[in-house]
Protein backbone atom coordinates (compact mmCIF):
# COMPACT_ATOMS: atom_id res chain seq x y z
CA UNK A 1 0.00 0.00 0.00
CA UNK A 2 1.43 2.90 -1.35
CA UNK A 3 2.26 5.74 1.98
CA UNK A 4 1.09 9.50 1.24
CA UNK A 5 2.28 12.66 2.67
CA UNK A 6 -0.32 15.70 1.67
CA UNK A 7 1.69 19.16 2.30
CA UNK A 8 -1.08 21.79 2.50
CA UNK A 9 -1.43 25.69 3.76
CA UNK A 10 -4.86 26.59 3.97
CA UNK A 11 -8.08 25.36 3.82
CA UNK A 12 -7.57 21.93 2.59
CA UNK A 13 -10.91 21.33 1.04
CA UNK A 14 -8.14 19.19 -1.57
CA UNK A 15 -7.18 17.32 1.57
CA UNK A 16 -10.62 16.48 2.72
CA UNK A 17 -11.57 14.89 -1.24
CA UNK A 18 -8.38 12.85 -0.96
CA UNK A 19 -9.61 11.87 2.66
CA UNK A 20 -13.42 10.96 1.80
CA UNK A 21 -11.84 9.69 -1.77
CA UNK A 22 -10.90 6.06 0.39
CA UNK A 23 -7.80 5.50 -1.59
CA UNK A 24 -6.64 1.95 -1.87
CA UNK A 25 -3.20 4.02 -0.70
CA UNK A 26 -2.80 5.96 2.96
CA UNK A 27 -2.69 9.32 4.00
CA UNK A 28 -0.17 8.41 6.56
CA UNK A 29 0.70 12.26 7.13
CA UNK A 30 -0.24 16.22 6.65
CA UNK A 31 2.44 18.74 6.78
CA UNK A 32 1.34 22.10 7.08
CA UNK A 33 4.00 25.44 6.95
CA UNK A 34 1.06 27.42 8.50
CA UNK A 35 0.22 26.34 12.37
CA UNK A 36 -3.28 27.69 11.90
CA UNK A 37 -4.29 25.90 8.53
CA UNK A 38 -7.57 24.37 8.71
CA UNK A 39 -6.60 21.57 6.83
CA UNK A 40 -4.73 20.40 10.05
CA UNK A 41 -8.41 19.96 11.74
CA UNK A 42 -9.55 18.00 8.89
CA UNK A 43 -6.40 15.58 9.29
CA UNK A 44 -6.41 15.46 12.86
CA UNK A 45 -10.65 14.75 12.43
CA UNK A 46 -9.52 11.89 10.32
CA UNK A 47 -7.14 10.20 12.75
CA UNK A 48 -3.59 11.43 10.18
CA UNK A 49 -0.87 12.15 12.02
CA UNK A 50 0.27 16.32 11.70
CA UNK A 51 3.12 18.13 11.18
CA UNK A 52 3.44 22.07 11.57
CA UNK A 53 6.85 23.32 10.20
CA UNK A 54 6.69 26.81 10.07
CA UNK A 55 8.78 28.30 6.83
CA UNK A 56 9.20 31.49 9.00
CA UNK A 57 11.45 29.62 12.02
CA UNK A 58 13.86 28.58 9.55
CA UNK A 59 16.73 31.08 7.67
CA UNK A 60 16.51 29.86 4.01
CA UNK A 61 14.24 27.62 1.80
CA UNK A 62 17.02 24.78 1.66
CA UNK A 63 16.78 24.27 5.43
CA UNK A 64 13.11 24.57 5.57
CA UNK A 65 12.76 21.70 2.72
CA UNK A 66 15.39 19.45 4.87
CA UNK A 67 12.65 19.16 7.65
CA UNK A 68 10.08 18.43 5.55
CA UNK A 69 12.34 15.93 3.94
CA UNK A 70 13.52 14.37 6.96
CA UNK A 71 9.61 14.14 8.15
CA UNK A 72 8.23 12.51 5.19
CA UNK A 73 11.25 9.94 5.53
CA UNK A 74 10.29 9.39 8.91
CA UNK A 75 6.91 8.56 7.56
CA UNK A 76 8.31 6.54 4.83
CA UNK A 77 6.43 8.22 2.47
CA UNK A 78 5.98 6.55 -1.19
CA UNK A 79 4.57 10.27 -2.60
CA UNK A 80 4.33 13.75 -1.92
CA UNK A 81 0.52 15.31 -2.97
CA UNK A 82 0.93 19.53 -3.11
CA UNK A 83 -2.57 20.29 -1.94
CA UNK A 84 -2.55 24.35 -1.37
CA UNK A 85 0.62 24.24 -0.36
CA UNK A 86 1.90 27.54 -1.28
CA UNK A 87 5.49 27.50 -0.72
CA UNK A 88 8.01 27.40 -3.75
CA UNK A 89 10.69 24.49 -2.98
CA UNK A 90 13.98 24.20 -3.65
CA UNK A 91 15.89 22.35 -6.40
CA UNK A 92 17.30 20.14 -4.06
CA UNK A 93 13.75 18.78 -2.58
CA UNK A 94 12.60 18.39 -5.93
CA UNK A 95 14.87 16.49 -7.36
CA UNK A 96 14.78 14.10 -4.33
CA UNK A 97 11.05 13.35 -4.79
CA UNK A 98 11.01 13.68 -8.79
CA UNK A 99 8.37 11.53 -10.01
CA UNK A 100 6.97 11.07 -6.53
CA UNK A 101 5.29 14.42 -5.52
CA UNK A 102 2.39 15.65 -7.48
CA UNK A 103 1.03 19.43 -7.20
CA UNK A 104 -2.82 20.93 -8.40
CA UNK A 105 -2.93 24.51 -9.93
CA UNK A 106 -5.98 26.05 -10.74
CA UNK A 107 -5.62 26.40 -14.19
CA UNK A 108 -5.21 25.00 -17.72
CA UNK A 109 -1.21 24.43 -18.02
CA UNK A 110 0.63 25.17 -19.34
CA UNK A 111 -1.73 28.59 -19.28
CA UNK A 112 -2.16 30.64 -15.94
CA UNK A 113 1.84 29.69 -14.29
CA UNK A 114 1.84 31.07 -10.24
CA UNK A 115 -1.23 33.40 -8.75
CA UNK A 116 -4.71 35.07 -9.31
CA UNK A 117 -5.49 32.69 -12.02
CA UNK A 118 -9.48 33.22 -12.29
CA UNK A 119 -8.59 37.00 -12.33
CA UNK A 120 -6.91 36.33 -15.15
CA UNK A 121 -8.55 34.71 -17.28
CA UNK A 122 -11.50 36.84 -16.78
CA UNK A 123 -9.18 39.70 -17.38
CA UNK A 124 -8.36 37.69 -20.97
CA UNK A 125 -11.88 36.72 -21.54
CA UNK A 126 -11.15 33.57 -21.97
CA UNK A 127 -13.43 30.61 -22.86
CA UNK A 128 -12.34 27.76 -21.33
CA UNK A 129 -10.59 27.91 -17.63
CA UNK A 130 -10.19 24.72 -14.96
CA UNK A 131 -7.19 23.17 -12.98
CA UNK A 132 -4.30 20.50 -13.79
CA UNK A 133 -2.70 17.89 -11.84
CA UNK A 134 0.88 17.73 -12.87
CA UNK A 135 4.45 16.16 -11.65
CA UNK A 136 6.56 19.00 -9.76
CA UNK A 137 9.21 19.30 -11.27
CA UNK A 138 12.24 22.59 -10.50
CA UNK A 139 10.47 24.86 -12.81
CA UNK A 140 7.07 26.59 -11.24
CA UNK A 141 3.78 24.65 -12.60
CA UNK A 142 5.84 23.40 -15.22
CA UNK A 143 6.13 19.49 -14.81
CA UNK A 144 4.29 16.93 -16.81
CA UNK A 145 0.24 17.36 -16.85
CA UNK A 146 -1.54 14.15 -15.67
CA UNK A 147 -5.03 15.69 -15.72
CA UNK A 148 -6.96 18.16 -16.05
CA UNK A 149 -10.79 19.65 -15.31
CA UNK A 150 -11.97 21.57 -17.79
CA UNK A 151 -15.29 24.27 -17.32
CA UNK A 152 -17.13 26.89 -19.76
CA UNK A 153 -16.43 30.60 -18.63
CA UNK A 154 -19.63 32.15 -18.08
CA UNK A 155 -20.46 35.58 -18.96
CA UNK A 156 -21.55 35.44 -15.04
CA UNK A 157 -18.50 34.20 -13.70
CA UNK A 158 -16.76 36.16 -11.08
CA UNK A 159 -13.47 35.35 -9.00
CA UNK A 160 -15.08 33.84 -6.60
CA UNK A 161 -17.53 31.49 -8.55
CA UNK A 162 -14.66 30.48 -10.75
CA UNK A 163 -12.92 29.53 -7.64
CA UNK A 164 -15.97 27.39 -6.22
CA UNK A 165 -16.17 25.57 -9.81
CA UNK A 166 -12.89 24.75 -10.29
CA UNK A 167 -12.88 23.48 -6.83
CA UNK A 168 -15.94 21.23 -7.34
CA UNK A 169 -13.52 19.39 -10.37
CA UNK A 170 -10.08 19.71 -8.30
CA UNK A 171 -12.16 17.16 -5.82
CA UNK A 172 -13.06 14.89 -8.86
CA UNK A 173 -9.41 14.71 -10.39
CA UNK A 174 -7.14 14.81 -8.14
CA UNK A 175 -8.51 11.48 -6.10
CA UNK A 176 -9.02 10.06 -9.25
CA UNK A 177 -5.16 10.57 -10.33
CA UNK A 178 -4.20 9.35 -7.16
CA UNK A 179 -6.05 6.33 -7.33
CA UNK A 180 -4.65 5.99 -10.35
CA UNK A 181 -0.77 6.12 -9.20
CA UNK A 182 -1.83 3.83 -6.03
CA UNK A 183 -3.25 1.33 -8.22
CA UNK A 184 -0.41 1.20 -10.66
CA UNK A 185 -2.71 2.22 -13.69
CA UNK A 186 -0.42 5.67 -13.89
CA UNK A 187 3.35 4.91 -13.48
CA UNK A 188 6.49 7.39 -13.43
CA UNK A 189 9.32 5.64 -15.60
CA UNK A 190 12.49 6.84 -16.50
CA UNK A 191 11.35 7.58 -20.22
CA UNK A 192 7.75 8.70 -19.75
CA UNK A 193 4.45 8.47 -17.85
CA UNK A 194 2.31 5.13 -18.85
CA UNK A 195 -1.70 5.34 -18.27
CA UNK A 196 -2.55 1.65 -18.65
CA UNK A 197 0.46 0.59 -20.05
CA UNK A 198 0.64 3.59 -22.81
CA UNK A 199 2.57 6.48 -23.06
CA UNK A 200 0.93 9.09 -21.99
CA UNK A 201 1.26 12.24 -24.48
CA UNK A 202 -1.30 14.70 -23.42
CA UNK A 203 -3.57 15.02 -20.33
CA UNK A 204 -6.54 13.67 -19.37
CA UNK A 205 -9.62 15.81 -19.67
CA UNK A 206 -12.49 15.86 -17.27
CA UNK A 207 -14.92 18.49 -18.53
CA UNK A 208 -17.86 20.36 -17.40
CA UNK A 209 -20.34 22.61 -18.38
C1 LIG B 1 -6.61 25.04 -4.76
O1 LIG B 1 -7.50 25.72 -5.60
C2 LIG B 1 -5.33 24.74 -5.50
O2 LIG B 1 -5.51 24.55 -6.87
C3 LIG B 1 -4.54 25.98 -5.23
O3 LIG B 1 -4.83 26.30 -3.91
C4 LIG B 1 -6.15 25.92 -3.60
C5 LIG B 1 -6.14 25.19 -2.29
O4 LIG B 1 -7.43 24.93 -1.86
N1 LIG B 1 -3.14 25.74 -5.44
C6 LIG B 1 -2.33 26.63 -6.00
O5 LIG B 1 -2.68 27.74 -6.34
C7 LIG B 1 -0.90 26.16 -6.16
N2 LIG B 1 -0.21 26.97 -7.06
P1 LIG B 1 -7.69 23.92 -0.64
O6 LIG B 1 -6.76 24.36 0.50
O7 LIG B 1 -9.12 24.15 -0.27
O8 LIG B 1 -7.39 22.54 -1.10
Amino acid sequence: MLKIAVLVSGSGSNLQALIDARLSGQIVGVISNKPGAYALERAQKAGIATAVIEHKQYPDRESFDDVMHQQLLDWEVDLVVLAGFMRILSAKFVKAWEGKMLNIHPSLLPHYKGMHTHQRVLNTGDVYHGCTVHYVTAELDAGQALAQGVLTVSHQDSVESLANRVHVLEHLIYPQVVEWICSGTLQHTPNAVLYRGQVLAQPLQFCQR
